[in-house]
């Protein structure tokens, strides 16, 4: 079959708009990046990338003839044949996603005379696509199809796992042409292509951030029993892992879970249980273990310094993973907050993320590089495993400290060493 581009728009030039747009030209596609914040699509065009990922800045760079950015709705527009829908669906103050930016998108489709499909990429509760396709019928788009295609991909690595992805799911009521015309765009991508009706799709989803979620909080649950028992849950998790039935993967203890995905995926699948009337009692337990396992170093520091007022104390990494920016529901944003609070004085390192204006606490820490911070502070917390941290020289640092107290997080250094060197070491689960 020979290949054959098409025009596509991409509503939303956030990390699943831009990683989707750029991967869609390399794909030979055509297409346009629509976003309505003019500082974002400015920097665009200049060819800066608003956002760290690896691999994007290159792609983008070389498709710039397929892939242009526009504030422009009617240039988005007349370039729909398929339209992707890739913009924030943020929790709202009642624990349900906040779609209204879904349905601005959606909305603005009318007037697209070329629109074939309209594709959901963005995570949306079970039962938005009825109401899309409801949506789309109003605004006089009766001929153009609606898909759920959920996205996999995990940030640090979303180009790799947009390429490169275990599997692609598409979910369809009935618009089969447009169901065959996505799945045909990723033409060139070695992967299954899964089809179901589009509330199966929705679910997907959702129910595969939650397992996620699920295997780290259960790691984080046999860590603070390995704390009590001790037993070391970095071996007990490994040897677990070789069964082939479970595999090794999301089985590493630490400080809970962040980002911008699994704490609003996990709460939205809650959500979405109770209001159809049942309790979600596994969904409700990996919520509370992550809620109690981001505030553990807290405990850690008491136990080694007594009253944190007036201590200095220091965050070694604010991002929520290594190789991101993001500090969406970072543990180093519940930590920092609570040590303030409790009249401890901050300092953080990070080698790419800073707190932005809207974290209330971020003008009281003071930013510094590793070995800077670490001078003179009564105790480190590691909160992120950034590779870096693991070459640092330890053995230098514990003469640095006025107290040489680590409350390791991450389970990145070697208890013993550590120890040796003269540290009041803890960790997650080791002993
Ligand atoms: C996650 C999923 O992995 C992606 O498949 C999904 O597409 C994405 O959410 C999304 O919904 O968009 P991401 O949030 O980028 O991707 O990050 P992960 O690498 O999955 O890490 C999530 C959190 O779990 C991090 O805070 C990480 O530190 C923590 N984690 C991960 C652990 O504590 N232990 C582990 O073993 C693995």
């Amino acid at each position: 079959m020979t290949f054959r581009p098409n025009r596509v728009t991409v509503f939303g030039a956030g990390y699943i708009g831009l990683v989707t747009g750029a991967c869609l030209a390399e794909l030979g596609h055509d297409v346009v990046v629509r976003d309505i914040d003019p500082a974002k699509v400015e920097a665009l065009q200049a060819g800066e990338v608003p956002i760290y990922e690896p691999g994007l800045g290159d792609m983008i760079a070389r498709n710039k003839e397929r892939l242009r950015f526009t504030l422009d709705l009617g240039e988005a527009l007349a370039q729909a044949e398929v339209a992707y829908v890739c913009v924030d669906t943020p929790p709202s103050a009642s624990g349900d996603a906040d779609l209204s930016r879904v349905w601005s998108v959606v909305r603005s489709l009318a007037g697209a005379e070329g629109l074939r499909a309209v594709v959901m990429k963005s995570t949306v509760p079970i039962g938005t696509g009825a109401r899309a396709r409801a949506l789309l019928d109003e605004v006089g788009l009766a001929g153009a199809g609606y898909v759920s295609n959920p996205e996999f991909t995990a940030e640090g690595r979303a180009v790799r796992d947009f390429m490169g992805p275990d599997r692609i799911v598409i979910g369809t009521d009935g618009d089969e042409t447009a169901a065959a015309l996505v799945a045909g765009l990723h033409a060139g991508i070695d992967a299954p292509v899964v089809t179901m009706d589009v509330r199966s799709a929705e679910t997907v989803k959702l129910a595969s951030n939650a397992l996620l979620a699920t295997r780290i909080s259960y790691a984080n649950e046999m860590a603070n029993l390995c704390d009590r028992t001790g037993a070391d849950v970095t071996k007990v998790l490994a040897a677990v892992g070789m069964d082939h039935r479970l595999g090794p993967y999301f089985l590493n203890a630490g400080i809970g879970w962040g980002g911008s995905c699994f704490p609003k995926d996990v709460e939205a699948l809650r959500q979405i249980a109770s209001n159809s009337g049942f309790h979600p009692m596994l969904l409700s337990a990996v919520i509370d273990v992550n809620n109690i396992q981001r505030r553990r170093p807290l405990q850690g520091l008491k136990d080694a310094l007594g009253d944190l007022a007036g201590r200095e104390v220091v965050l070694l990494g604010m991002a929520f993973k290594p190789g991101t920016d993001d500090m969406r529901e970072a543990p180093s944003t519940v930590l920092a907050s609570r040590l303030l609070a409790e009249g401890a004085r901050v300092r953080c390192w990070d080698p790419l993320a800073r707190p932005g204006d809207v974290e209330p606490w971020a003008s009281a820490v003071r930013y510094a590089s590793v070995e800077e911070a670490l001078e003179g502070a009564d105790a480190a917390v590691v909160v992120t495993e950034w590779p870096q941290l693991a070459g640092v020289d330890w053995a230098a640092v514990a003469e640095l400290m006025r107290r040489p107290v680590v409350f390791d997080g991450r389970n990145l250094l070697e208890p013993a060493r550590m120890r040796e060197w003269g540290f009041t070491y803890m960790s997650i689960g080791r002993p």
